[in-house]
């Protein structure tokens, strides 16, 4: 609504009718309404002729009543910001169509017409992404979840799987490369300078997973052969410039490909696969047909501009994609509650996949830190929800850790208790069974159980069950029985009073104190409430190794002594439990402190266990680098937060810097020595050298922990003398923390080196949002008026705002401008882009768990969100949920 149409000022009498309504709720969507489509869409013929700011649809629908439907002669397609421009039955122009809402309503008389609509659109000024937008001259599309109706008319569900034929034309220039899903079939030239191509897609699929992108691109071009031998033409295309740094993605497509025909059985389906680099995107990727779209970011890769982290990141995402090919494109979801069908199972893939590209320990670590900094705290607040959700208002705001990453996890377990060789014939059924339709997460854990032969009834709940599951762990020791005492309760969660107990699979081993080994691995699995697992041959009582590898989702509850901790951390053979032990012992020490609970002396005696075991971590020649670093990463906040209902953030963090700034002192000279000798590592893209640089900036955090002289002297050198992204980011991430003349002379450098560089920028931007630098805050407002910086770029924005949300000493600010900021934030953006403005609501919504001075201020923002009338179905389902 504009000032011109609102209404006046209310009248002091003005009776409620005459008041402005207030914003409607949008209506919840529902699992269990499910109802097959009435109609179905066979085919498909797509003409754009295209335009930045107006490209023509013409869309043609073969339309048949579908036999399971309910018989309505009334055919609805969804539509979304469009309008029809002309309507044609049969061939017959058609004047008494309805729109119901943005839907298009046309009465059928038969089983069978043909439909044809035109619609018009304007690419250049779709801001939120969605449907057909314009990216840096070039024209591309994003559709799932919702976003075809934003091109045409369509029952836009993904239970209708149409074959797609398309059409485009434009003018040459602008547009040089044409594509689409499936293959090239036809090109020539038009009149006065443009050109057409035509496209078929011979696979049916849903709406969602169509794909457009016409423009000035380049390809990195390469053939891979398929198990049976077919050759398959594969392009990395990107803007002309970035096609030096496009080799590591082709080489992880191929490896990609290879790995899915060895693991899983899986090959590929058409003779083409076409990725394009985009850079306005709202996610990762997608994985269109043929036509997987990228973020840039996790296309573009080289040693000067890329990370060792982006490099695996690129690695996953360009995995993770293809494998949507089978988990998601062949077969695809019935509705979008199945969204954890298609993600939950991909994702693990791609943890298996980057896994066996890399260091297999490594990657689970950093899987499972992602899941309790990102997971765990979208479980325990007001956005909870099951792996296959009930009910959602908007489902963008469906695409989340629960989802995808606790979906993995929930698949992982069925292959621990399977075995990973009966876990494969029941991913073969899985896809022998469901090959070309829409299938749900029941058909999968059907296919499961027949395939491996478990019986998998209870472990439905986790489909079912939103939480953490939280399991107590007691030992006993008693003449020469181990008994292992598990109980476990879920929490309860919105919507989810109470819960039953659910099939948790543990794996365990007990440790013999005095040789520092066990006599073997147990899968333990906890079926009820309590659960008791006895063990004989013990002598003395030996030490629990417990979740072995992060078996289960699952918080573990145990009283344990800093001994055993130390003993796990430097004797389990499972290097997760390795791992696991010392954040264990960093984790009591550190929420025993922000509790108020230690005395000088039990701070002392904590501090002198963790120094102890980090420095067997730090000086430990049996330890490669890349696990000597994850062994070495302190447990996050957000994680330290999650273990207490209420906390103070600013505690949190004083406690976490204070034993840095510690282990930095304590372990100053071994860190140094630490710091020089990978410093003469050469840069190469092998295990030891990243291992090298990874621990190089670790190092680097502590010694500046502890001498901030020491830090920015090392930090300056490193930056100068750096041939490589990952040290110079590594050098001015602490810098950025440093007051001192260091820190300017490092951002000023970095950012006129990479001016232009779209991604790096942003680096730029993150590493300043995100650091403890006392003046963090007004940098941060400062860094928003920066002619750098665009409201309009999802990279751009995250790359400030999202480091800043996530940083507790900028968005936890005691005075309440943190929360202001990125409230503003939500309200600037939610009118440009509602998605990615809807991804900021959850950091305010964890209020309830934040003390109270503070939980105020973050409640306030949130109601003053809510207050504005306008606001997006995304933003106002988030702030609702988060105020309830
Ligand atoms: N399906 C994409 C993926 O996980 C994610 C995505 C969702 C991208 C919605 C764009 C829009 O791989
Ligand atoms: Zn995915």
């Amino acid at each position: 609504m504009d000032i011109a149409s609102r209404p006046a000022e209310p009248a002091e009498n003005t009776q409620i009718a005459d008041a402005a309504p207030p914003p409607a709720a949008p209506p919840v969507i529902r699992r269990e309404d499910y109802l097959p489509p009435a109609w179905l869409i066979p085919e498909i013929a797509l003409d754009f002729a295209l335009g930045l700011d107006e490209t023509v649809v013409v869309s043609k629908l073969s339309v048949r009543r579908n036999p399971d439907g309910n018989g309505t002669a009334t055919l609805r397609l969804n539509g979304d910001q469009i309008a029809p421009r002309a309507v044609t039955v049969d061939g017959t122009a058609l004047n008494d169509w309805k729109l119901d809402g943005p839907d298009l309503l046309i009465e059928l008389a038969g089983d069978a017409h043909e439909v044809a609509i035109e619609t018009v659109l304007n690419p250049a000024a779709n801001s939120q992404l969605m449907g057909l937008y314009a990216s840096n001259g070039m024209l591309c599309t994003q559709c799932e979840a919702e976003g075809f109706r934003r091109i045409t008319f369509f029952p836009d569900r993904p239970d209708v799987l149409s074959t797609y034929s398309v059409r485009m034309s434009g003018d040459k220039a602008t547009f040089p490369i044409l594509l689409a899903n499936g293959n090239c079939t036809a090109e020539g030239e038009g009149e006065d300078g443009t050109h057409w191509a035509e496209w078929h897609d011979p696979w049916p699929k849903p709406s969602y997973l169509f794909a457009l992108v016409a423009g000035e691109l380049v390809a990195n071009h390469a053939t891979f052969t398929t198990m049976s031998g077919r050759r398959v033409d594969l392009n990395v295309w990107v803007r002309p410039g970035d096609e030096g740094r496009t080799q590591h993605a082709m080489d992880s497509l191929i490896a990609s490909m290879k790995w899915d025909e060895e693991t899983f059985g899986r090959e590929y389906d058409l003779d083409l696969f076409n990725i394009v680099a985009v850079s306005d995107f709202n996610m990762g990727a997608m994985e269109n047909k043929g036509l997987n779209v990228f973020n840039t970011r996790y296309v573009l890769a080289d040693p000067d501009t890329a990370t060792d982290a982006d490099y695996d990141a690129v690695e996953g995402v360009i995995g993770h994609e293809y494998f949507h090919n089978w988990s998601g494109n062949r077969v695809t979801c019935r509705d979008w509650f199945q969204l954890s069908l298609k993600e939950g199972f991909t994702v693990l893939r791609d943890q298996l996949f980057s896994a066996d590209m890399g260091s297999e320990p490594v990657k689970r670590i950093e899987d499972v830190r992602v899941l309790r900094i990102a997971q765990f705290p979208e479980d325990s607040g007001p956005l909870a929800h099951p792996i296959r959700p009930d009910s959602y208002q908007e489902i963008s705001n469906f695409y989340t850790a629960t989802v995808y990453n606790k979906g993995a996890e929930v698949i992982r377990m069925m292959r621990t208790m399977a075995g990973e060789e009966a876990f494969r014939k029941g991913t073969d059924l899985y896809f022998e069974r469901h090959d070309g339709t829409a299938a749900t997460c029941e058909d999968f854990v059907k296919a499961i159980e027949d395939g491996t032969g478990l019986d998998l009834a209870r472990f439905r709940l986790w489909y079912s069950q939103a939480g953490t599951p939280q399991v107590s762990a007691r030992l006993e020791h008693d003449g020469r029985i181990a008994r292992l005492a598990l109980t476990q309760t879920v929490p309860a969660t919105p919507g989810q009073p109470e819960k039953a107990p659910m099939p948790i699979p543990l794996r365990i081993a007990l440790f013999d104190r005095d040789t520092g080994t066990h006599a073997g691995e147990h899968l333990v699995i906890l079926d009820g409430d309590e659960g008791s697992f006895a063990f004989e041959g013990f002598d003395k009582p030996p030490v629990l190794s417990i979740n072995r590898g992060f078996s289960a989702p699952v918080a573990i509850e145990m009283e344990r002594e800093d001994e055993d901790l130390v003993f796990l951390a430097a004797n389990d053979d499972d290097p997760f439990a390795r791992y696991e032990a010392m954040q264990s012992l960093v984790l009591q020490h550190l929420v025993a402190a922000v509790g108020g609970g230690l005395d000088e002396a039990r701070r002392a005696s904590g501090r002198a266990a963790i120094g102890r075991a980090m420095k067997a971590i730090v000086t430990d020649p049996e330890l490669d680098d890349l696990m000597r670093g994850e062994l070495m990463i302190l447990p996050a906040e957000s994680y330290l937060a999650e273990q207490l209902l209420v906390s103070d953030p600013g505690v949190i963090h004083a406690e976490r810097e204070a034993l840095k700034a510690w282990l930095g002192l304590e372990l100053a000279d071994e860190l140094k020595a630490l710091h020089d000798r990978i410093s003469a590592v050469p840069y190469s893209r092998d295990a030891a050298a990243r291992g090298a640089r990874k621990l190089k900036t670790q190092a680097l955090v502590l010694i500046a922990s502890g001498d901030a002289g020491e830090g920015a002297a090392r930090a300056i050198a490193q930056y100068r003398k750096a041939d490589n992204m990952t040290d110079r980011q590594g050098a001015v991430m602490v810098l950025a923390g440093l007051d001192c003349p260091e820190r300017e002379e490092a951002l000023a450098d970095f950012l006129a080196r990479y001016e232009g560089n779209a991604l790096v920028i942003d680096k730029w931007f993150s590493l300043q949002a995100g650091s403890f630098h006392p003046r963090v805050l007004e940098q941060i407002h400062a860094l928003a008026q920066h002619d750098e910086f665009r409201m309009s770029n999802p990279n751009r924005v995250r790359s400030l705002y999202m480091a800043a949300a996530v940083n507790p000493q900028a968005f936890h600010d005691a005075s309440g401008a943190g929360y202001a900021m990125i409230g503003e934030l939500i309200r600037k953006l939610d009118p440009i882009n509602p998605q990615t403005a809807a991804r900021f609501v959850p950091a305010l919504g964890r209020w309830r768990r934040v003390e109270p001075g503070r939980a105020a201020m973050m409640r306030a923002e949130l109601e003053k969100i809510a207050a504005v009338p306008s606001l997006s179905r995304d933003v106002r389902e988030q702030v609702t949920k988060s105020l309830g």
